[in-house]
């Protein structure tokens, strides 16, 4: 068979030959915060434009379905590689495990001992650049926010509708939680479906005794393991966020391993009978956003200038840099949304004339209005883990389960949990290309998420002002409340291994692979953290161009996500969050996504 002709520009529209350059709202991006907005602005009537960067993978199954996540988080057909920074110490640096260079001859090397020729990149940070943005490469996982999460964006800015009983309910309008069929303080019309995944529980089977060894050291042990991995961590309970022990993993797919929420949700409301307004524009590169400035007024956007082209993205490992789109106009009656995600948000901003004065003149860009805050205050959860080689292969342990707990210091402080562990028989440790390793059959592993960083310290930059190129991104993990958090992080991982040494005797002892390699030689608690500090992961950043109150002069967006300092310009997508949301973002974006929704339309009104 042929291989389909090349489509530079691929437009997808649920109106037959919508040729429409003026639409009321356009929309910059189709992930968790852009997409679902795009497709329920259009089902309220609203006539939509959707750019999307990547292509539409909804269709290949290696993106579509969860299981094959790590398929999909390699695939270059979605694969936007971004190299980062954990620090501003270059030998730090390439002292992580998995620290990355460009070799000769193109391929990647990943490790500590690089052959001299090869050309330093940096940490490896994997996004997804398709329709549907990362939730079409990430595992899914589905966890609300803390209570006190939400509440504190009330407090900083003073508006209410982001106190966490006014989030749930938008939690409840979109979600459809199968996995609680029967609870009726979820909702279960919503285009989020949610499931549990499935762990093997025979009775008798590795599956059901690792999660009972967890359970007991969590002072569950007298109730049934199969019971323990489907209670719910999203329940609606005051006391939730004081809760721990065992949970189920939920994730945003159906009962057939199939991703929900973005892709498949925009499809829909293309494909629906109604023919909602909604037009997508995939290949498109979004370049900048178009204002409009009269004497006197705050300026307005009116629009963006975006390329077509396939790969145009040079995060894209197909790009080329030969590769030059067509430059397009469009214009917006109503506003211009951004959600391009936590480094490309920042970055069109910027490259718009939005950002930092001293940013904007080094690249000759000229400024719209200076908002010193846009591309600071990243954060992301810290992520580090516990794998261990069993004395046997396992047998019957597919899936995960999740591990909810305090650290020594939250408990004593009487505060909500602050660590997410999840634990199986596989080998998660981060982000390279070629991920992850595999230690066999024997694998078990506890991977532990840090919920509430201090340190809010990471940057994003520009590189150049040519909008193919990447930013630079700095997270500078750890230069706040460093001994805190990585003493909570340390508790996590003496967690799983008391909870490893307690396996079956067939199982345990097991063979730590790390932090603490055995045999021990080296593994106080300062090694242990030091270790962690220089090896900590993370895919989960946020808080980039971030909602502030009025007095905070780093703040970007005001409480109803405007861009501070111009009109009719949005930001709804992970970069908005003040503070990292809990152990997983993706479900709070969805929420905060579903809250943008009700105040962009009570604008309308
Ligand atoms: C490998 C991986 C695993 C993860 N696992 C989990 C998990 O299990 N649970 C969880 O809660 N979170 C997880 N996350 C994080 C979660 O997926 C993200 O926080 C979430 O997708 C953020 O949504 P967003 O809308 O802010 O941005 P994104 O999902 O990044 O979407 C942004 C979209 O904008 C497009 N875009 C960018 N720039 C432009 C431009 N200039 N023009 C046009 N389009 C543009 C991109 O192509 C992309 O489609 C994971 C992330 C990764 C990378
Ligand atoms: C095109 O524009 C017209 C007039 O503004 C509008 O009614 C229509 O819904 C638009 N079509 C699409 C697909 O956006
Ligand atoms: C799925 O991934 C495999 C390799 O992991 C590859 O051989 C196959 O072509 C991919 N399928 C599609 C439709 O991209
Ligand atoms: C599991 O097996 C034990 C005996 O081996 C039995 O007592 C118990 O009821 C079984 N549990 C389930 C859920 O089948
Ligand atoms: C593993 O599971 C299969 C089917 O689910 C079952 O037939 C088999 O007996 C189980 N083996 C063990 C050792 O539990
Ligand atoms: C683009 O450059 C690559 C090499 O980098 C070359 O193989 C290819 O033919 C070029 N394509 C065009 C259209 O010039
Ligand atoms: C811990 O906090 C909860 C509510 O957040 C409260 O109900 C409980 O009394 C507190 N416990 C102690 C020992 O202070
Ligand atoms: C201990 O030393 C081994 C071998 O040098 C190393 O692989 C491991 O990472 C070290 N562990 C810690 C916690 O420093």
């Amino acid at each position: 068979m042929r291989p389909l002709p090349f489509l530079a520009a691929l437009v997808i529209s649920s109106t037959a030959a919508a040729t429409n350059t003026t639409y009321e709202y356009i929309v910059v991006g189709s992930g968790p915060g852009g997409g679902p907005l795009a497709a329920n602005l259009a089902r309220a009537g609203h006539s939509v434009l959707l750019l999307e960067a990547g292509d539409d993978q909804g269709a290949n199954p290696n993106i579509s379905q969860i299981l094959n996540f790590n398929k999909a988080g390699n695939d270059p057909k979605t694969r936007w590689d971004f190299f980062v920074k954990h620090s501003d110490e270059p030998e730090r640096e390439r002292k992580f495990e998995h620290y990355v260079y460009r070799q000769r001859d193109g391929s990647f090397y990943v490790g500590t001992t690089p052959p001299d020729s090869a050309a330093e990149l940096g940490i490896y940070y994997p996004r997804a650049g398709t329709l549907g943005g990362c939730a079409m490469h990430n595992a899914g996982v589905s966890a609300n926010a803390a209570d006190r999460d939400w509440d504190y964006i009330a407090e900083i800015t003073g508006d209410a509708s982001w106190k966490a009983e006014e989030m749930r309910k938008h939690l409840v309008s979109l979600e459809n939680a199968a996995y609680a069929p029967n609870d009726r303080t979820h909702g279960h019309a919503g285009y989020l479906t949610l499931t549990q995944a499935r762990v093997s529980m025979g009775n008798g089977s590795d599956g059901a005794a690792m999660v009972r060894v967890a359970a007991e050291t969590v002072g569950q042990g007298n109730v049934a393991p199969e019971v323990l991995v489907k209670r719910d961590m999203n329940a609606n309970d005051a006391a939730r966020d004081m809760r721990t022990g065992v949970f189920g993993q939920i994730r945003h797919a159906d009962a057939e391993g199939r991703r929900v929420g973005t892709n498949t949700f925009i499809r829909a409301t293309l494909d629906d009978p109604r023919r909602f307004p909604l037009t997508v524009s995939l290949n498109s590169l979004v370049t900048k956003v178009l204002f409009e400035q009269t004497n006197g007024a705050a300026p307005k956007a009116i629009g963006v200038e975006y390329m077509e082209g396939q790969s145009l993205y040079r995060a894209d490992p197909r790009s080329s840099s030969n590769t030059t789109g067509t430059l397009k106009r469009v214009t917006a009656s109503r506003e211009v949304i951004v959600a391009g995600g936590v480094f490309n948000t920042p970055q069109i901003l910027m490259l718009s004339g939005v950002g930092p004065a001293a940013e904007l003149q080094r690249w000759e860009i000229p400024m719209v209005v200076d908002l010193p805050g846009v591309g600071t205050r990243m954060a992301d959860n810290y992520e580090t883990s516990l794998i261990g080689l069993a004395q046997r292969d396992f047998v019957n342990v597919s899936g995960t389960h999740a591990v909810m707990l305090k650290s020594a210091a939250a408990a004593a402080a009487n505060r909500t949990r602050d660590l997410y562990l999840f634990c199986g028989s596989f080998s998660f440790e981060g982000y390279w290309p070629g991920f992850p390793a595999e230690y066999g059959k024997s694998q078990y592993e506890c991977a532990v998420v840090h919920m509430n960083p201090h340190s809010q310290a990471g940057t994003v930059t520009l590189r150049s002002a040519d909008p193919r190129d990447m930013p630079k991104i700095n997270f500078r993990f750890y230069e706040d409340g460093e001994d805190e958090d990585l003493t909570a992080i340390l508790d996590g991982v003496k967690w799983a291994r008391s909870t490893l040494a307690q396996a079956p005797k067939d199982i345990a002892p097991f063979k730590e692979l790390h932090p603490c390699k055995s045999p021990r030689t080296n593994c106080t608690d300062a090694e242990q953290k030091e270790w962690i500090k220089l090896n900590t992961y993370s895919h989960h950043a946020t808080s980039s161009c971030q909602i502030g109150g009025d007095g905070d002069r780093l703040a970007v967006l005001d409480s109803k996500f405007r861009v501070r300092g111009v009109k009719n310009l949005r930001v709804v997508d992970a970069s908005a969050f003040p503070k990292v949301p809990g152990a997983f973002p993706v479900l709070p974006t969805f929420m905060l996504s579903q809250k943008a929704l009700a105040d962009i339309l009570a604008d309308v009104h």
